[in-house]
């Protein structure tokens, strides 16, 4: 049997360190050598992998980011496809393959497995979009330290009688701000999946303003549109990836236009995706490792592994990337209950 691959794929989070430390564990005790891939499919592209032991996974549960590194290089779209990617693992000796990644990781991931290569994946991301697993990689954390900006935002939005937009990360689905909007009390959330109501929602602030409380805290997903209708971007990184963004400004000013309340913008940005991992993350992270390291020992391929209530299962990969997972209009209407 030759070795397990292992990699972390498009942008971090907190717990990718745990699901590394599964695999290796998990895998190890088998008596199977497990590869490390540096920095995203970049390292299956240039060759760049190094034999991953238990000692290399010591004590990196409790920290962010990953220890193998990441980017958002595609051998599809910067690279020869599956020919160099396909050399590494030769030479690396690497039979089976585990992406950790988000739903364009794990697109690639697909596309490759369809050429021949052997991959599970677990699914990873901030956004919590991912279909096929009732919950990603990094989402706890992400809320968490949503919910802590909240708690201090509200005591300084009180203290200026303003109203404080924050935007927070989210590119196609509004998971961050839906569960960090009801766990932090915020007065209103703006979320991709529902065209905003901005004369609406400054009607509503007016009024609590007027007969409650004289301050307000909005949360808006980057990917929510703005005041204009759009989404707001600004142009692309270095691997053509969109850069989302900008839009809590665009509904801070429009905000203080329609209510004559001095309003404020704060973008939270990659804060959201730094730092220690929850022991939600941390949990989730080690039993993802270990359940997608045991599908690829018993020669499983094509699959991710998800949440389903509280048991992990395999879904097809192809399943997986096939639409985003976006928030159902149940979670909103809970969240609605506090709204203004
Ligand atoms: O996909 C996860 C995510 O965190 C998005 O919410 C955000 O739009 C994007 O990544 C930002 O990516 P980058 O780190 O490349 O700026």
């Amino acid at each position: 049997m030759g070795a397990v691959g292992v990699l972390t794929a498009g942008g971090d989070c907190p717990g990718l360190n745990a699901a590394i430390r599964g695999v290796v564990t998990r895998v190890g005790a088998d008596g199977v050598v497990v590869v490390g891939v540096e920095n995203g499919w970049a390292g299956l592209m240039d060759g760049r992998t190094a034999i991953l032991t238990r000692d290399d996974v010591r004590g990196v549960l409790s920290r962010g980011g990953t220890i193998l590194g990441t980017s958002r290089r595609d051998p599809y779209v910067h690279g020869d496809g599956l020919a160099s990617v396909a050399a590494t693992l030769d030479r690396a000796g690497i039979d089976r393959l585990i992406v950790i990644g988000g739903d364009g990781s794990l697109r690639t991931a697909a596309r490759l497995q369809e050429e021949g290569v052997k991959i599970v994946g677990v699914p990873k991301t901030i956004d919590n979009d991912i279909s096929g697993t009732d919950v990603s990689i990094g989402f706890h954390t992400a809320v968490q330290i949503v919910v802590d900006a909240l708690d201090r935002l509200t005591t300084t939005a009180e203290s200026h009688n303003r109203v404080l937009v924050v935007e927070v990360m989210g590119r196609t689905a509004g998971w961050i701000a839906a569960y960090a909007g009801l766990a932090g009390g915020a007065e209103a959330i703006l979320v991709p999946e529902v065209e905003g109501d901005y004369e609406g929602l400054a009607a509503r602030i007016k009024a609590r303003h007027r007969e409650t409380h004289d301050y307000s805290v909005v949360v808006v997903a980057e990917g929510a549109a703005g005041p204009a209708g759009d989404v707001a971007s600004s142009g692309t990184d270095i691997y053509g990836f969109e850069r989302i963004g900008g839009v809590g400004p665009a509904a801070a000013i429009r905000l203080e236009e329609l209510t004559g309340f001095e309003a404020r913008p704060v973008i939270l940005g990659h804060l959201q995706r730094g730092g220690s991992p929850t022991a939600f993350d941390r949990v989730l992270g080690a039993r993802f490792g270990i359940a997608a390291a045991e599908l690829a020992l018993a020669g499983e391929s094509g699959v991710m592994v998800g949440l389903h209530g509280d048991e992990i299962a395999p879904v097809s990969l192809e399943e997986a990337c096939r639409e985003p997972r976006l928030l159902p209009p149940e979670r909103l209407a809970e969240a609605a209950w506090f709204f203004a």
